[in-house]
């Protein structure tokens, strides 16, 4: 049927909107938490599912399929000049734990929506048009946000550390890769790679994860930039001890460092609560509302209520489009973290900064096929900013990149309630489609 989103029986060019929200809905029952939250991390039995289930509509569509070394799956319609650069576009159907169902699957299901469209319209593809559902956009498991698409990138210093990489459960990148069915040598990893003309244009479909475009009443959001982020892992480590026999004081200096004379605490706990206190101070020193910064996670070693912290453990995401800006608060944070570890007699035994990426750049023209679809359709528009990075932001590296955003319920994103309407996805599919194709013939 029309599904409430086309323009019509007799017209081709419909999105099957019914279709889309049961695909959405059957991906969400592949989930390690209870509905409506999604759970769905990296090489989990669930994302094994999520990744056959996606194939099986490739393969439906007639796509070819090919997934690379760490499981990046795309799915290309060849065009009539294969030769030439694809038209790519995607996303990932990875999700944070207690997410809503919409993160990324819209940008893959959507995405393949869209080829279904352009398929029954009788388009001919001039330039290949991919689909990509990469692997691992969210840091869950590695801490490594962007995995496939950073590496597809060419990452080398991702390549290098992969080697050394483990979960929390002290499982190693490759074990778990081999776990879901990809078995690779590290140097495979360099097969990931991808060259420069390899993509003639990406365009990455999403929900906006903000509340712009719902507040404004307007349904599309052309991307014309990506915020920078960055993420760092701290560690304190102090004595530990009983809750009730170990003494209070010992908070000021002098205060013999790692040494024998730490009269009478040194909590590690408190260390990494001032820290995250700091990481709020030197965000909102910055002065300007788009820098952003958050302690997602804060553990504490051994975790038990009568027993003073002996090692604590925190991430931090800084975020801001501007690359300058926001590295200057993670100076200073870092500072904090020296003088946090001084005043209370903890080592500060890391501070790694996991990565700090730059801001991407949406190319003019992936913007004006945006825009040229937009107007087409006849949808009111606005130039944005995304503040949520994408695996867009590593496509920019080796391709002309852009972004459509669609509005999503209050804003709401990495939680249960994230929603977007029906109607609001078929004019992001509508457009993706329109875009691609205009693409596909330059
Ligand atoms: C991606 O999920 C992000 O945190 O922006
Ligand atoms: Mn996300
Ligand atoms: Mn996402
Ligand atoms: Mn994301």
């Amino acid at each position: 049927g029309d599904g409430g989103g086309g323009s019509g029986g007799s017209s081709p060019f419909y999105v099957d909107s019914d279709g889309l929200q049961r695909q959405i809905d059957e991906l969400a029952s592949f989930s390690d938490s209870p509905v409506p939250s999604v759970t769905r991390v990296l090489y989990s039995d669930k994302d094994v599912q999520a990744r056959r289930y996606i194939k099986g509509i490739m393969n439906q569509l007639g796509l070819s399929i090919r997934e690379d070394a760490v499981g990046n799956i795309f799915g290309r319609w060849e065009g009539s000049e294969a030769g030439l650069g694809a038209v790519a576009t995607g996303s990932h159907v990875d999700a944070i734990p207690f997410s809503g169902k919409y993160d990324g699957v819209v940008g893959v299901l959507g995405a393949l929506e869209a080829i279904r469209m352009l398929k029954r319209s009788g388009f001919q593809p001039k330039r290949s048009l991919e689909v990509i559902m990469f692997t691992s956009e969210e840091p869950t498991r590695f801490g490594i946000s962007c995995l496939g698409s950073r590496l597809m990138a060419g990452s080398e210093e991702l390549a290098r550390s992969l080697k050394e990489t483990v979960d929390n459960q002290n499982v190693s990148f490759f074990d778990a890769a081999d776990s879901a069915g990809y078995k690779m040598h590290p140097e495979e990893l360099h097969n990931v790679f991808l060259k420069k003309d390899d993509y003639f244009a990406f365009v990455e479909l999403h929900i906006e994860q903000g509340p712009i475009l719902e507040k404004e009443g307007i349904k599309i959001g052309v991307v014309t930039a990506i915020a920078a982020p960055a993420s760092i892992k701290v560690e304190f480590e102090g004595n530990g001890g009983h809750a009730g026999a170990v003494l209070m004081p010992a908070r000021s200096p002098p205060h013999i460092y790692m040494g024998k004379e730490t009269f009478y605490r040194n909590d590690a706990g408190l260390a990494a609560a001032e820290l995250a206190l700091a990481v709020e101070k030197h965000v909102l020193e910055s002065g300007s509302i788009d820098t952003v910064g958050t302690v997602g996670i804060l553990q504490l070693h051994p975790g038990a209520i009568n027993s003073i912290p002996s090692k604590s453990h925190v991430e931090i995401d800084v975020r801001d489009i501007d690359e300058k800006r926001r590295n200057n608060v993670i100076e200073k944070v870092h500072q904090s973290a020296i003088e946090i570890s001084k005043n209370r007699g903890v080592l500060l035994s890391e501070f790694k900064i996991i990565n700090q990426d730059p801001p991407a750049l949406s190319d003019k023209s992936v913007i004006s096929a945006m825009e040229f679809a937009a107007k087409q359709l006849n949808l009111e528009y606005k130039l944005m900013i995304s503040r949520a990075y994408h695996d867009s932001l590593f496509m920019a590296r080796i391709s002309p990149m852009g972004m459509i955003f669609i509005p999503c319920y209050k804003g709401y994103s990495h939680k249960p309630e994230e929603y977007a309407s029906p109607e609001d996805m078929a004019n992001g599919v509508k457009v993706l489609a329109l875009a691609m194709a205009r693409l596909s013939l330059q």
